[in-house]
């Protein structure tokens, strides 16, 4: 007799497909737990479904439904008792804790963000983006006449920089620079993270008026006397002379043009010897899965021009702003690190 162990079954092509076409109920439901604060209620342990209805001030039959469907995929578990308790996946949509995605969750699940969503077909025929068209404004445009949307947004970029702020900071030296410049650098979370890393270095943050009216990271990182703090518009004019020139995920927004405008700013103002370090998750060949590939598709939806491009493509933009690409450093997290220097 054969002792090989039975092969599994395999999964029926169509009962795949199926899971992925019903991954838009998995998302709406997290969105709403996100919005209700469900794992917020449940951090200090499990809790009736009464608690949680009066918690939340849902419909508790409704709630029960939710919070039930949600123990399927592992982020809610039902007790013996009835009691509902969060797992370690359901803690990730608690609104504390360093890996926590409830910002996400609450901007991708956001009505407003449907609709966006739903112009898909229409950005792939056209291949325009589907945001201003919806909402007749640029997505920064928009965000701004939203709170909730643009607490959501900007509050997920600062969490999502501090995810990556330390492989930043590990696979790069910043430390023969003086004058840093973080071009749309959000709240300021990278920036933080490189000021504290170099007790010497001072910072620049750049970003729009209204998303550096708070710099909580700076704060809290104690580097706040060293970085000066502009609002202002990248496409317009950078602060000159400094020796590096950081563009961390920004040139994804924007088409050849205006990544042209930034990148070539950056170069006319940066200290002769400068740097101007690009990073961005880049494309990849070849069919493996890769976040790059889903990243670009949120980009065609929401941002003219907007895209991940491959390392060819980087170089060809280098070359067209008056820089050359000396260096692609990996790090340990999606993004790489592109270096230019003036051509
Ligand atoms: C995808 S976020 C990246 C933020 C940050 N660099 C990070 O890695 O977390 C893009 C940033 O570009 C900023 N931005 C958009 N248009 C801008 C403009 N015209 N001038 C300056 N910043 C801008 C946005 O407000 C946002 O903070």
């Amino acid at each position: 007799m054969s002792s090989t162990t039975p092969a599994k079954p395999a999964v029926q092509p169509s009962a795949e497909m199926l899971r992925m076409l019903n991954a838009f109920l998995t998302v709406q439901a997290l969105h709403v737990a996100a919005v209700l604060g469900v794992a917020d209620l449940l951090a200090a342990g499990p809790k009736s479904l009464d608690d949680l209805a009066a918690g939340t001030k849902a419909d508790r039959p409704s709630l029960h439904r939710l919070l039930r469907m949600l123990t399927g995929p592992g982020v809610f578990r039902e007790e013996a008792d009835g009691r509902f308790a969060t797992t370690p996946l359901g803690a990730t949509l608690r609104s504390d804790g360093s890996d926590s995605v409830r910002d996400w969750a609450l901007f991708v699940g956001a009505p407003e963000m449907w609709a966006v969503w739903a112009g898909l077909r229409d950005s792939v025929m056209s291949g325009e983006a589907s945001f201003p068209a919806v909402h007749g404004a640029p997505m920064w445009e928009y965000i701004a006449t939203r709170p909730n949307l643009g607490e959501a947004f900007n509050g997920w970029m600062t969490r999502q920089s501090r995810q990556h702020n330390s492989a930043l900071v590990a696979a790069y030296d910043f430390s023969p620079f003086r004058l840093v410049v973080d071009v749309g650098g959000g709240q300021g979370s990278t920036l933080a993270a490189v000021l504290g890393a170099h007790p010497l270095l001072r910072g620049v943050l750049l970003d729009l008026p209204q998303v550096v009216t708070r710099t909580t990271p700076l704060d809290e990182a104690g580097v706040a006397a060293r970085c000066e703090v502009i609002g202002g518009d990248m496409l317009r004019v950078v602060p000159k002379g400094a020796d590096a020139y950081l563009i961390k995920r920004v040139l994804m927004d924007w088409g050849d043009a205006d990544s042209t405008t930034i990148l070539r700013r950056c170069a006319s103002a940066m200290a002769d010897g400068g740097r101007v370090l690009v990073v961005e998750m880049l494309m990849p060949t070849g069919n493996d899965p890769s976040p790059a590939k889903t990243f670009d598709i949120l980009m065609l939806l929401n941002q003219p021009g907007g895209r991940i491009r491959t390392e060819i493509e980087f170089r060809e933009l280098f070359t067209a702003s008056g820089l050359r690409l000396s260096r692609v450093v990996p790090t340990a997290s999606p993004n790489s690190i592109l270096e230019g220097v003036r051509a």
